[in-house]
């Protein structure tokens, strides 16, 4: 069996692909492995999914390739639009499945899952509209000759992704990839396998050639390692830890020095000044560390507030934090899900305790909530030094701190004190501040009174250790393209 019929509280039974996406067809694992799907809000076991091994990796990579040295070529570039769009439209259409399938595995509030759905569809069709407008230069260098560049696509690419954004990171890799002209081999995270699967049923929809698009399920260290080091795989695109980063950055080294694209952590500052719109603030600081249980590369997890504003923005954050509503992530209402996955879950924990140890003061949160599922309480914590754990690691949870600061240059340095440098925030009416801030921060994305506000229009992407290469954008199209320069010689003359 390659599908199993499922039900979540929002849809009605409907069938749940399990198998590996490969060539165009669901199939099962060459070694007939397979893993469980949980369900973070209750730890219950939803169905499982067909494990791949390294044996499967082959098999997916082959037919990307012999898709990519065979039917895919022949597809114009106007025809990859549209194979990306009709992708889009049946996102779209499928809207309240995908959402809902998406809350069941990965727990994130039903109506943050709808958000991610249209962040998707709207980033495939932004690729579809890339296809046809992918364009080289003449280039002039003397009369003898006549040189052109053109842009082509690097051919089979590893695309490895993570748990926080399942079907979000889905469409950002494949997206620019398909509009490029290149094929893929996507492998999910193994926590949450099952919305990339839906959408692997729409690319067959879709009518996508086979072996343009696979999609695989597997764990890192097995799947995604033969990702890593395959030798007929000519790029990967990696999104998760920086611990992992590394690993495939040296894999790549190892092997057959694939390109790489990697998106990795962040510890982004956000910065509020007296002069900022109070209410404005703590509705930004808020939603940039708390939307998505904190499970966001970019999150807030730094606040630095000024001091003459301190007190007050301290007293009232803490209540907004207090008042999201944490729970079922079916409920209407429900601003925070549970965690991912108990491994999340202990980490978090353990970063509370140690943030405790340290001697940081919990202002609000800091346990665990019910007695079943990954949650946990919205964590605040004050009386925090640069030096502490929790203020210069990757906590990945609904866990902050907050500190005054005094001076602009005294938020600057505080901003950059990290080994990250993925986002930042400035709050200010002061537009020299905003923009004197925003210029000295060292990050990928400065948001200016507000956060988390990513649209796929816009390039994003780590300075520092948190990352290489962009996403999004125009700028996400370089790291699947790569450059030809063609020169010509004119005349007949003889050369020497
Ligand atoms: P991870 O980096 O282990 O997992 C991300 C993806 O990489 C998954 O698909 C996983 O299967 C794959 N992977 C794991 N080991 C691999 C290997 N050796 N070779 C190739 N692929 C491999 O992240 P994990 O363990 O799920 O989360 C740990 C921490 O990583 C989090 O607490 C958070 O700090 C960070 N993280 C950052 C993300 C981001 O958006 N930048 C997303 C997920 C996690
Ligand atoms: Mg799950």
């Amino acid at each position: 069996m390659t599908s199993i019929k499922l039900k979540t509280p929002h849809t009605g039974e409907y069938e749940q692909p399990t198998g590996l996406f490969i060539n165009g067809e669901f199939v099962k694992g060459v070694d007939g492995r397979s893993f469980d799907v949980i369900n973070p809000s209750d730890e219950s076991v939803i169905c499982q999914v067909h494990e791949a091994s390294e044996k499967d990796v082959d098999i997916a990579v082959n037919a990307a390739r012999k898709a990519f040295e065979g039917e895919w070529r022949s597809v114009t570039p106007c025809d990859r639009g549209k194979y990306l769009s009709k992708l889009a439209d049946l996102f779209d259409e499928n809207v309240d499945l995908l959402a809902a399938v998406e809350s069941l595995d990965n727990g994130k509030a039903i109506t943050m899952a709808k958000g991610d759905v249209g962040a998707a569809s709207g980033c495939l069709r932004y690729y579809a509209g890339w296809a046809d407008k992918i364009e080289g230069k003449v280039i002039d260098t003397n009369p003898e000759s006549f040189n052109y560049t053109k842009k082509e696509p690097i051919g089979v690419c590893g695309q490895i992704i993570p748990w926080n954004f399942p079907l979000l990171m889905w469409a950002w890799k494949i997206g620019p990839a398909i509009a490029t002209g290149n094929t893929v081999v996507i492998k999910t995270a193994e926590q949450t396998p099952l919305s990339g699967l839906v959408a692997a049923s729409l690319v067959k929809k879709a009518g996508f050639p086979p072996g343009v698009v696979n999609v695989i399920s597997g764990f890192g260290k097995i799947a995604g390692a033969a990702i890593a080091s395959h030798m007929d795989i000519d790029k990967v695109a990696f999104t998760g830890s920086t611990v992992v980063g590394r690993q495939i950055m040296k894999a790549a080294a190892g092997s057959n020095l694939k390109k790489i694209t990697l998106e990795l952590g962040g510890k982004s500052p956000n910065i509020v000044f007296d002069d900022a719109d109070i209410d404005n603030a703590i509705s930004w600081a808020n939603f940039g560390i708390f939307f998505n249980h904190g499970q966001c590369c970019c999150a807030g997890s730094r606040i630095y507030v000024q001091e003459g504003i301190y007190d007050k923005f301290i007293q009232r954050f803490k209540e907004r934090a207090a008042a999201n509503k944490v729970g079922d992530p079916f409920g209407a209402d429900t601003f925070q899900g549970p965690q991912v996955s108990q491994v999340q879950f202990d980490r978090i924990m353990g970063y509370i305790e140690d943030g405790k140890k340290a001697g940081a003061k919990i202002e609000t949160g800091g346990k665990r909530k019910g007695d079943k599922g990954f949650f946990i309480e919205p964590t605040i914590f004050s009386g925090v030094t640069e030096d502490m754990k929790i203020v210069q690691e990757e906590i990945f949870g609904p866990v902050c701190s907050i500190a005054k600061f005094k001076t602009k240059e005294d938020a600057i340095r505080i901003g950059n004190n990290t080994t990250y440098g993925l986002a930042a925030a400035v709050h200010t009416t002061n537009l020299n501040t905003a923009i004197e801030v925003s210029n000295a921060l060292k990050a990928g994305t400065v948001w200016v009174n507000s956060y988390n506000t990513l649209h796929w229009q816009l390039p994003f992407g780590g300075y520092k250790e948190s990352g290489v290469g962009r996403e999004l954008g125009e700028a996400a199209l370089e790291n699947y393209l790569q450059t030809k320069t063609v020169s010509i010689r004119l005349g007949d003359a003889l050369f020497g």
